[in-house]
């Protein structure tokens, strides 16, 4: 795929702020500033997550442009996050592409949040199509199949949380901080899978998570009251065993997936995509079918615009632009 285009791209549909910049496909500066303040609650804040977007998309800009050494004029386009993500976040990017968009008079061009963690996988590799992509986030869990840079289709979904909640949220049970899973991954290198959490059963290539976390809340709740110190005896243990039920879940649907699309490659894309037990799965899949792997590097996994600068290239191409009077949105 060939690229002509100079595009700033701009990402603020949760607690990252994030702007890039990339030149006929080349990303040249991928600026992220993650938000601390909502660390003591536990979760994301939507409240204080647009405020701090606020703060420093502006800086976040400039450092940018710094960086890649390019002026704001010389750009072709604005790429921003349209959705989905959280209403107040949204508003900030998009506003502020907006903006800049009148003032320079170039095109706006409004990215959706899972597609831009697919094309994430287009900034380092040459994809070979049709590609199975298994998105795992924060908010999403999904199988997708790829049949070139400009279409896919959905072919597998959660049915209750996505793959990331199940992380921060069975963190959270063990008393550890938001965000989880990178937490959760850190510690499990250092454990054993001993505990067995139950798969759940779903239709076809649907995934379901809700059981693997419940069934380690009763796990907790029954040893705690034999042993008050189960968990900080046994953390790195317990952290290996429901990531190893977790990852399982999301490796069982990728062969099954394989064996029913017959694909040329594989890939894995969203936060979650940075946990090695994750990737080791995925590359030993590919290696078992002969497929090639496709992995983002850590910066393009969890959220950045340079995925979304990524998305707003492919667009860019197809000459989808937004007016001005567009709106974000909160749901795929
Ligand atoms: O893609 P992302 O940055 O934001 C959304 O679009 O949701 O994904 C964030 C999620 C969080 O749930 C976080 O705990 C998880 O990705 N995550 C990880 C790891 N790094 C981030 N989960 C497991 N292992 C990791 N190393
Ligand atoms: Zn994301």
């Amino acid at each position: 795929m060939q690229f002509h285009s100079t595009i700033l791209g701009i990402e603020s549909s949760c607690d990252d702020t994030s702007s890039a910049l990339i030149n006929n496909g080349e990303i040249k500066a991928n600026i992220i500033s993650s938000q601390d303040v909502h660390r003591k609650y536990g979760g994301v804040v939507p409240e204080l997550a647009s405020r701090a977007h606020q703060a420093n998309i502006i800086p976040v800009i400039e450092e940018t442009l710094k960086q890649s050494k390019t002026a704001i004029e010389d750009i072709d386009a604005i790429a921003v996050t349209q959705g989905p993500g959280l209403m107040g976040s949204l508003i900030v990017g998009f506003n502020t592409a907006k903006g800049i968009s009148l003032a320079i008079n170039k095109p706006l061009i409004g990215v959706n949040h899972l597609q831009a963690h697919v094309a994430a996988l287009y900034i380092e590799n040459k994809v070979k199509f049709p590609m199975i992509c298994l998105l795992v986030s924060g908010g999403h869990t999904q199988l997708l199949y790829v049949e070139n840079h400009h279409s896919y289709k959905l072919i597998g979904k959660t049915i209750d949380d996505a793959i990331g909640e199940a992380f921060d949220k069975g963190a959270k049970l063990l008393g550890l901080r938001y965000p989880g899973g990178p937490q959760i991954s850190k510690l499990a290198e250092s454990g054993e899978n001993k505990f067995k959490f139950p798969d759940a059963k779903t239709k076809n290539l649907d995934f379901s998570f809700s059981g693997i976390k419940t069934s380690l809340l009763y796990f907790l709740k029954k040893k705690v009251e034999k042993e008050s110190d189960f968990v900080q005896n046994n953390l790195n243990d317990i952290c290996a065993s429901y990531q190893h039920a977790l990852v399982e879940m999301c490796s069982k649907r990728l062969i099954k997936a394989i064996s029913q699309y017959s694909p040329k490659s594989i890939s894995i894309v969203g936060g979650v995509s940075a946990n090695s037990l994750l990737r080791r799965s995925a590359e030993e899949i590919g290696e078992k079918y002969d497929l090639n792997v496709y992995i983002p590097s850590l910066q393009y996994c969890t959220d950045n615009a340079g995925m979304i600068a990524m998305a707003g290239s492919l667009l860019f191409e197809k000459g989808e632009f937004l007016s001005l009077d567009a709106l974000p949105f909160t749901r795929s």
